[in-house]
């Protein structure tokens, strides 16, 4: 299988890997058919804005790639944008990834989302988005 420069640096040399204990939004998913975790942590200002951003992941090095470029892509911007972000704007950035491995890019969307939700619950706000869900489904749409 061949991996992009991007896949292999973000695989290798993962940025924001980590917790944060008082996160304003925290967002746990998993893929039922490779076993995969994905944890995204949001620190989340008064004006929306994710201030900082960490993950945990237990899974491949397609996981650990997308989750390390997802946080990238939303630290700094608002939670409104961060809900934006889908799985094939990751994988883009990342420079494409192996179609087998595309699943593993739909975890990341739905990790920062779930994590979204989290806070929207926590402070009251109605969560009105939807979260697909990695476990019924291959990934293959975009
Ligand atoms: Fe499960 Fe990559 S193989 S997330």
């Amino acid at each position: 299988m061949i991996y992009s420069e991007k896949v292999m640096d973000h695989f290798t040399n993962p940025r924001n890997v980590g917790e944060i204990e008082d996160a304003d939004g925290v967002g746990m998913v998993g893929n039922a058919k490779c076993g995969d975790i994905m944890k995204i942590y949001l620190k989340i200002d008064e004006n929306d804005i994710i201030t900082d951003c960490k993950f945990k992941t237990f899974g491949c090095g397609a996981a650990i790639a997308t989750s390390s470029m997802a946080t990238e892509l939303i630290k700094g911007h608002s939670v409104e944008e961060a809900l934006k972000l889908t799985n094939s704007a990751v994988v883009e950035a990342l420079e494409g990834l192996p179609p087998v491995k595309v699943h593993c890019s739909v975890l990341a969307e739905e990790a920062v989302k779930t994590a979204v939700a989290d806070y929207y619950k926590k402070i009251g706000r109605p969560v009105d988005f939807e979260i697909e869900n990695a476990e019924h489904d291959e990934g293959v749409e975009d």
